[in-house]
Protein backbone atom coordinates (compact mmCIF):
# COMPACT_ATOMS: atom_id res chain seq x y z
CA UNK A 1 0.00 0.00 0.00
CA UNK A 2 2.94 2.93 0.66
CA UNK A 3 4.58 1.56 -2.71
CA UNK A 4 1.14 2.62 -4.10
CA UNK A 5 0.73 5.42 -2.45
CA UNK A 6 4.10 7.01 -2.77
CA UNK A 7 3.85 7.06 -6.59
CA UNK A 8 -0.30 8.27 -6.49
CA UNK A 9 1.16 11.31 -4.34
CA UNK A 10 4.00 12.67 -6.99
CA UNK A 11 1.35 13.15 -9.87
CA UNK A 12 2.56 15.73 -12.51
CA UNK A 13 2.36 18.48 -12.43
CA UNK A 14 2.96 18.30 -8.55
CA UNK A 15 -0.02 19.67 -6.66
CA UNK A 16 -0.26 21.21 -3.32
CA UNK A 17 -2.72 18.56 -1.37
CA UNK A 18 -5.33 19.80 0.98
CA UNK A 19 -6.75 17.50 3.86
CA UNK A 20 -9.64 16.92 2.03
CA UNK A 21 -7.99 15.29 -1.38
CA UNK A 22 -7.60 11.97 1.18
CA UNK A 23 -10.84 11.32 2.16
CA UNK A 24 -11.27 8.24 0.19
CA UNK A 25 -8.81 6.59 1.90
CA UNK A 26 -8.49 8.56 5.45
CA UNK A 27 -12.06 8.66 6.30
CA UNK A 28 -12.81 4.72 6.68
CA UNK A 29 -16.33 5.66 7.74
CA UNK A 30 -20.11 4.89 6.87
CA UNK A 31 -20.76 8.82 6.23
CA UNK A 32 -17.27 9.24 5.07
CA UNK A 33 -15.88 13.07 5.88
CA UNK A 34 -19.46 14.46 6.45
CA UNK A 35 -19.66 12.31 9.42
CA UNK A 36 -16.16 13.45 10.82
CA UNK A 37 -17.47 17.15 10.69
CA UNK A 38 -20.64 16.66 12.43
CA UNK A 39 -19.10 14.44 15.23
CA UNK A 40 -16.54 16.92 15.61
CA UNK A 41 -19.16 19.52 16.05
CA UNK A 42 -19.75 17.88 19.54
CA UNK A 43 -16.57 18.68 21.09
CA UNK A 44 -16.68 21.22 23.56
CA UNK A 45 -16.31 24.94 23.76
CA UNK A 46 -12.34 26.21 25.18
CA UNK A 47 -10.29 23.38 22.67
CA UNK A 48 -7.82 25.06 21.12
CA UNK A 49 -4.26 25.16 19.89
CA UNK A 50 -3.16 24.25 23.55
CA UNK A 51 -5.09 21.27 23.92
CA UNK A 52 -4.41 17.51 23.11
CA UNK A 53 -6.55 14.86 21.55
CA UNK A 54 -5.94 11.25 21.17
CA UNK A 55 -7.68 9.30 18.26
CA UNK A 56 -8.06 5.39 18.80
CA UNK A 57 -7.83 3.01 15.80
CA UNK A 58 -6.87 6.29 13.77
CA UNK A 59 -6.53 4.12 10.31
CA UNK A 60 -4.69 6.70 7.73
CA UNK A 61 -5.29 9.14 10.10
CA UNK A 62 -8.56 11.53 8.84
CA UNK A 63 -9.99 12.30 12.05
CA UNK A 64 -6.80 13.87 13.48
CA UNK A 65 -5.89 16.02 10.84
CA UNK A 66 -9.49 17.42 10.27
CA UNK A 67 -9.57 18.12 14.06
CA UNK A 68 -6.64 20.12 13.56
CA UNK A 69 -7.37 21.75 10.44
CA UNK A 70 -11.08 22.73 12.95
CA UNK A 71 -9.11 23.58 16.05
CA UNK A 72 -5.72 23.68 15.58
CA UNK A 73 -5.41 21.25 18.67
CA UNK A 74 -2.75 18.70 19.13
CA UNK A 75 -3.51 15.10 17.77
CA UNK A 76 -1.80 11.67 18.05
CA UNK A 77 -3.47 8.95 16.61
CA UNK A 78 -2.64 5.45 17.59
CA UNK A 79 -3.53 2.21 15.49
CA UNK A 80 -2.95 -1.65 15.60
CA UNK A 81 -2.18 -1.73 11.87
CA UNK A 82 1.59 -0.28 11.02
CA UNK A 83 1.30 -0.01 7.40
CA UNK A 84 -1.78 2.35 8.69
CA UNK A 85 0.52 4.44 10.44
CA UNK A 86 3.28 4.60 8.01
CA UNK A 87 0.55 6.09 5.89
CA UNK A 88 -0.88 8.27 8.01
CA UNK A 89 2.67 9.05 8.63
CA UNK A 90 3.45 9.79 4.92
CA UNK A 91 0.43 11.90 4.49
CA UNK A 92 0.77 14.08 7.05
CA UNK A 93 4.12 15.22 5.36
CA UNK A 94 2.57 15.75 1.73
CA UNK A 95 0.32 18.67 3.28
CA UNK A 96 1.54 22.15 4.28
CA UNK A 97 1.60 23.26 7.04
CA UNK A 98 1.86 19.73 8.53
CA UNK A 99 -0.63 19.30 10.21
CA UNK A 100 0.44 18.59 14.35
CA UNK A 101 -0.02 15.26 14.58
CA UNK A 102 2.01 12.09 15.70
CA UNK A 103 1.08 8.63 14.47
CA UNK A 104 1.70 6.13 17.16
CA UNK A 105 1.36 1.97 16.10
CA UNK A 106 -0.44 1.13 19.07
CA UNK A 107 -3.36 -1.24 20.54
CA UNK A 108 -6.73 0.68 21.99
CA UNK A 109 -6.85 -1.75 25.08
CA UNK A 110 -2.97 -1.03 26.21
CA UNK A 111 -2.88 2.63 26.05
CA UNK A 112 0.64 3.82 26.16
CA UNK A 113 -0.22 7.29 27.85
CA UNK A 114 0.26 8.65 31.84
CA UNK A 115 -3.41 9.33 33.45
CA UNK A 116 -5.31 12.32 32.32
CA UNK A 117 -3.27 12.94 29.32
CA UNK A 118 -5.78 14.28 27.16
CA UNK A 119 -8.47 16.98 26.62
CA UNK A 120 -10.91 14.52 24.06
CA UNK A 121 -10.40 11.59 22.01
CA UNK A 122 -12.17 10.36 19.06
CA UNK A 123 -12.85 6.91 17.53
CA UNK A 124 -15.09 6.20 14.46
CA UNK A 125 -15.47 2.37 13.55
CA UNK A 126 -12.82 1.60 15.55
CA UNK A 127 -14.32 -0.74 18.57
CA UNK A 128 -16.15 -3.01 16.66
CA UNK A 129 -12.94 -5.59 16.82
CA UNK A 130 -12.12 -5.19 20.26
CA UNK A 131 -13.91 -7.38 22.36
CA UNK A 132 -13.39 -6.33 25.74
CA UNK A 133 -14.88 -3.03 25.43
CA UNK A 134 -14.87 -2.90 29.05
CA UNK A 135 -11.31 -2.98 29.88
CA UNK A 136 -11.47 -0.37 26.73
CA UNK A 137 -13.51 2.03 28.13
CA UNK A 138 -11.73 1.73 31.55
CA UNK A 139 -8.66 2.52 29.47
CA UNK A 140 -10.36 5.79 27.88
CA UNK A 141 -11.27 7.07 31.25
CA UNK A 142 -7.96 6.72 32.59
CA UNK A 143 -6.44 8.94 29.66
CA UNK A 144 -8.66 12.03 29.37
CA UNK A 145 -8.32 14.66 31.69
CA UNK A 146 -11.06 15.55 34.58
CA UNK A 147 -14.13 17.54 31.96
CA UNK A 148 -12.68 15.58 29.25
CA UNK A 149 -15.06 13.92 26.97
CA UNK A 150 -14.85 10.57 24.19
CA UNK A 151 -16.73 10.97 20.49
CA UNK A 152 -17.98 8.10 19.11
CA UNK A 153 -19.17 7.23 15.94
CA UNK A 154 -19.31 3.30 15.73
CA UNK A 155 -21.10 0.48 14.30
CA UNK A 156 -23.46 -1.36 16.36
CA UNK A 157 -26.04 -4.52 16.91
CA UNK A 158 -29.44 -3.52 16.55
CA UNK A 159 -31.55 -4.80 19.87
CA UNK A 160 -32.90 -8.06 18.59
CA UNK A 161 -29.62 -8.92 16.57
CA UNK A 162 -26.37 -11.14 17.10
CA UNK A 163 -23.31 -11.55 15.70
CA UNK A 164 -24.38 -14.57 13.88
CA UNK A 165 -26.47 -11.93 11.97
CA UNK A 166 -24.24 -10.41 10.51
CA UNK A 167 -22.88 -10.64 6.64
CA UNK A 168 -19.06 -10.79 5.97
CA UNK A 169 -16.56 -9.16 4.77
CA UNK A 170 -17.04 -5.78 6.33
CA UNK A 171 -15.05 -2.81 6.63
CA UNK A 172 -13.40 -3.95 9.85
CA UNK A 173 -13.71 -7.64 9.85
CA UNK A 174 -13.14 -10.60 6.99
CA UNK A 175 -15.09 -13.38 8.96
CA UNK A 176 -16.90 -13.52 12.00
CA UNK A 177 -14.25 -14.55 14.56
CA UNK A 178 -12.71 -10.86 14.07
CA UNK A 179 -15.82 -9.07 14.92
CA UNK A 180 -17.00 -8.44 18.03
CA UNK A 181 -20.05 -6.40 18.25
CA UNK A 182 -22.53 -5.33 20.79
CA UNK A 183 -25.51 -3.51 21.44
CA UNK A 184 -25.86 0.25 22.37
CA UNK A 185 -28.03 -1.18 25.65
CA UNK A 186 -24.48 -3.16 26.51
CA UNK A 187 -22.31 -0.77 25.51
CA UNK A 188 -24.18 1.72 27.54
CA UNK A 189 -23.86 -0.10 30.84
CA UNK A 190 -19.95 -0.40 30.50
CA UNK A 191 -19.72 3.40 29.58
CA UNK A 192 -21.69 4.27 33.33
CA UNK A 193 -19.21 1.38 34.61
CA UNK A 194 -16.22 2.86 33.92
CA UNK A 195 -17.18 6.34 35.48
CA UNK A 196 -18.92 7.89 32.38
CA UNK A 197 -22.20 9.89 31.83
CA UNK A 198 -23.69 9.60 28.93
CA UNK A 199 -23.92 13.18 27.26
CA UNK A 200 -25.47 12.38 23.96
CA UNK A 201 -26.62 9.46 21.69
CA UNK A 202 -27.48 9.97 18.21
CA UNK A 203 -28.89 7.17 16.08
CA UNK A 204 -26.97 8.00 12.64
CA UNK A 205 -28.35 4.34 10.84
CA UNK A 206 -30.92 6.03 8.10
CA UNK A 207 -27.85 8.69 7.47
CA UNK A 208 -25.42 6.03 6.78
CA UNK A 209 -27.93 4.13 4.41
CA UNK A 210 -28.93 7.49 2.56
CA UNK A 211 -25.05 8.05 2.36
CA UNK A 212 -24.51 4.28 1.34
CA UNK A 213 -26.96 4.55 -1.71
CA UNK A 214 -25.30 7.25 -2.94
CA UNK A 215 -21.92 6.56 -2.72
CA UNK A 216 -22.18 3.28 -4.03
CA UNK A 217 -24.56 4.44 -6.97
CA UNK A 218 -21.91 7.56 -8.16
CA UNK A 219 -19.06 4.56 -8.27
CA UNK A 220 -20.93 2.29 -10.07
CA UNK A 221 -22.78 3.98 -12.62
CA UNK A 222 -21.39 4.71 -16.16
CA UNK A 223 -23.53 7.72 -16.47
CA UNK A 224 -23.17 10.05 -13.50
CA UNK A 225 -20.06 12.55 -14.74
CA UNK A 226 -17.37 12.71 -12.53
CA UNK A 227 -15.23 15.74 -13.39
CA UNK A 228 -12.17 14.08 -12.58
CA UNK A 229 -11.60 10.49 -11.73
CA UNK A 230 -10.71 10.34 -7.39
CA UNK A 231 -7.18 9.15 -6.95
CA UNK A 232 -7.36 7.85 -3.37
CA UNK A 233 -9.98 5.22 -3.53
CA UNK A 234 -10.90 2.80 -0.48
CA UNK A 235 -9.70 0.04 -2.42
CA UNK A 236 -5.99 1.05 -1.05
CA UNK A 237 -6.26 0.29 2.46
CA UNK A 238 -9.09 -2.05 2.34
CA UNK A 239 -8.07 -4.41 -0.75
CA UNK A 240 -9.95 -5.79 -3.56
CA UNK A 241 -12.89 -6.54 -1.67
CA UNK A 242 -13.15 -3.16 -0.86
CA UNK A 243 -16.84 -3.20 -2.63
CA UNK A 244 -18.16 -6.17 -1.00
CA UNK A 245 -17.51 -4.85 2.22
CA UNK A 246 -19.39 -1.47 0.92
CA UNK A 247 -22.59 -3.75 -0.54
CA UNK A 248 -22.68 -6.36 3.26
CA UNK A 249 -22.31 -2.69 5.05
CA UNK A 250 -25.51 -2.15 3.24
CA UNK A 251 -27.21 -5.38 2.99
CA UNK A 252 -26.80 -5.79 7.15
CA UNK A 253 -28.29 -2.42 7.87
CA UNK A 254 -31.40 -2.53 6.00
CA UNK A 255 -31.60 -5.96 7.12
CA UNK A 256 -32.33 -4.47 10.27
CA UNK A 257 -29.30 -6.27 11.88
CA UNK A 258 -26.81 -3.04 12.34
CA UNK A 259 -26.95 0.24 14.04
CA UNK A 260 -24.96 3.46 13.37
CA UNK A 261 -24.38 5.59 16.25
CA UNK A 262 -22.71 8.42 17.76
CA UNK A 263 -22.50 9.47 21.25
CA UNK A 264 -20.44 11.47 23.37
CA UNK A 265 -19.22 10.07 27.09
CA UNK A 266 -18.33 12.96 29.86
CA UNK A 267 -15.82 12.24 32.26
CA UNK A 268 -16.59 14.76 35.83
CA UNK A 269 -14.82 17.68 36.86
C1 LIG B 1 -12.68 0.70 9.90
S1 LIG B 1 -11.06 1.28 10.33
C2 LIG B 1 -11.42 2.98 10.75
C3 LIG B 1 -10.19 3.85 10.68
C4 LIG B 1 -10.40 5.32 11.05
N1 LIG B 1 -10.91 5.48 12.40
C5 LIG B 1 -11.33 6.00 10.08
O1 LIG B 1 -12.50 6.24 10.44
O2 LIG B 1 -10.89 6.29 8.96
C6 LIG B 1 -10.79 0.53 11.93
C7 LIG B 1 -9.39 0.74 12.47
O3 LIG B 1 -9.29 0.29 13.81
C8 LIG B 1 -8.02 -0.31 13.99
N2 LIG B 1 -8.06 -1.16 15.19
C9 LIG B 1 -8.83 -2.25 15.39
N3 LIG B 1 -8.60 -2.76 16.62
C10 LIG B 1 -7.67 -1.97 17.21
C11 LIG B 1 -7.02 -1.98 18.48
N4 LIG B 1 -7.28 -2.90 19.40
N5 LIG B 1 -6.11 -1.01 18.73
C12 LIG B 1 -5.82 -0.05 17.82
N6 LIG B 1 -6.40 -0.01 16.60
C13 LIG B 1 -7.32 -0.95 16.30
C14 LIG B 1 -7.78 -1.05 12.68
O4 LIG B 1 -6.42 -1.37 12.48
C15 LIG B 1 -8.31 -0.03 11.67
O5 LIG B 1 -7.34 0.85 11.25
Amino acid sequence: MLEKLTQLLKITPPKRWQIEDFCGIDQLHLGGIGATHKLLDGLSDGLSSHSYGLDIGCGLGGTGRLVWAKLGCSMIGLDLNTSYIEAAKLLNTNIHPAPKCQFVVGNSLHLPFQKESFDFVTSQHACMNIEQKGPLLKGLYQVLKPGGQVLMHEVMLQPEATQTDVIYPTAWANKKDESHLCTWAHFHDLACDAGFEVAHFEDDTNAAVAWLQQTRATNSSPRVSVPSKPIFTPTLPLGPNAKAMSANMQGNIQAGVLQVVSLTLSKAL
